[in-house]
């Protein structure tokens, strides 16, 4: 049966506010909350045996594969290669027989990601896809199909999609850290309980949509827009930069927080918006500090932070957003909302075709 946008006024905006139910769904099959343990749908890999991912991926999938490039060195310490298909499949990449290589999709009918499966294939490697349509050629063509079940996705800007995909790569991480016996039984408990903490992690970042709503018009004149983060978070700058590009047609880039200064700070002043995604943690004054280089040069600051980060650095930010406080697993996940929001009301603002941005396909299944 077709499906209907229902209250909403766009597809995104329901399938932004959709993403509890289908995050929760999704990590319903992927996490054992009687045993404390995560699975994968039943194959018979030997992940012990794995000692090196090439993930492959485009667009917001790519970005996707980035943040588990964080996860899988950290909890796994396994490496791991990232690329954009477009580039894996003609660079000629070093590919050994019996590694593991992963791609993401949420369509499984990209052109560039299912030619370079088939490069991975013809190389000898295993293939494991992280696909949200059953159907499609890429999830019948994976040894080990690892779905998402995000439900059918219409906005051309992916939203739930991307952070079903990050659900199951954080369970699949966590899966190849124990078969790679760098996970104890208490750890996997714990990673556990902290993705099953998501879904309404995820609402309370949802609850802040109004705010949101009411700080578009910071934005909605920029010519050019900022992004920045570190560590799990410097994907998702790139993932905020490219929903707003894709559906409000305003430059915007995302930039690992620490590399600005090698040119982009070139760019502020002070009609530069520039987001921060900055939980607290490790990684936090680090980020703080590229951002006091940015606001001295007069840019405007849009903070997205916790309680104690906003506390300690939201003074002289033109907004602040509060995010709950989450484990570094789920922090994407739950930092990935309000990039989507924003980008959806400064399209809104600026009347755009939110769901049918101009010369965007849903799928892209040509070259
Ligand atoms: C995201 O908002 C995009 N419209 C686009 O980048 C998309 O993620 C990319 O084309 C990959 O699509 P896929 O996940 O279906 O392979």
């Amino acid at each position: 049966s077709a499906v209907e946008k229902g209250n909403y006024r766009h597809f995104m905006q329901k399938e932004i506010f959709e993403q509890p139910a289908v995050v929760a769904n999704t990590l319903s099959s992927y996490v054992r909350p009687y045993d404390g343990k995560v699975a994968l749908p039943d194959n018979d890999l030997d992940l012990s045996a794995i000692d090196r991912v090439t993930i492959v991926a485009c667009g917001t999938s790519f970005y996707a594969g980035m943040v588990a490039k964080y996860w899988i060195e950290q909890f796994a310490r396994v490496p791991v290669d990232i690329d954009v298909a477009s580039e894996f499949r003609y660079r000629d990449p070093v590919l050994e027989k019996g590694s593991l290589a992963l791609f993401i999709s949420q369509s499984g009918e990209t052109a560039d990601t299912l030619a370079a499966l088939e490069h991975s294939r013809a190389c000898g490697q295993i293939i494991a896809a992280v696909v949200n349509v059953p159907t499609s050629a890429m999830a019948r063509e994976a040894d080990l199909l690892l779905p998402t079940h995000a439900g059918p996705e219409i906005g051309v800007a992916s939203t739930k999609a991307f952070t079903c995909q990050l659900a199951v790569l954080a369970a699949f991480a966590a899966n190849l850290a124990r078969a790679k016996g760098k996970l104890s039984e208490e750890e996997e408990r714990e990673i556990v309980k902290h993705l099953q903490e998501a879904p309404e992690a995820i609402n309370d970042a949802l609850g802040h949509d109004d705010d949101i709503q009411a700080m578009a018009h910071l934005v909605a004149p920029a010519r050019d827009v900022l992004y920045l983060g570190r560590g799990p978070d410097y994907p998702l700058a790139l993932e905020g930069a490219l929903k707003l590009k894709e559906i409000s047609y305003i430059h915007a880039e995302g930039y690992a927080a620490g590399e600005m200064k090698h040119g982009p700070i070139a760019l502020i002043d002070d009609a530069v918006p520039v987001i921060v995604l900055a939980p607290s943690g490790p990684l936090f004054e680090k980020t703080v500090s590229n951002m006091q280089e940015v606001r001295a040069r007069g840019g405007k600051i849009i903070f997205i932070s916790d309680a104690k980060g906003l506390a300690e650095a939201g003074d002289g930010c033109v907004a602040t957003i509060e995010m709950p406080e989450a484990h570094p697993l789920i922090q994407p996940i739950v930092y990935a909302v309000p990039v989507q929001l924003l980008a959806y009301h400064v399209a809104v603002l600026k009347g755009t075709d939110v769901d049918q941005p101009r010369n965007l396909a849903k799928s892209v299944t040509v070259e």
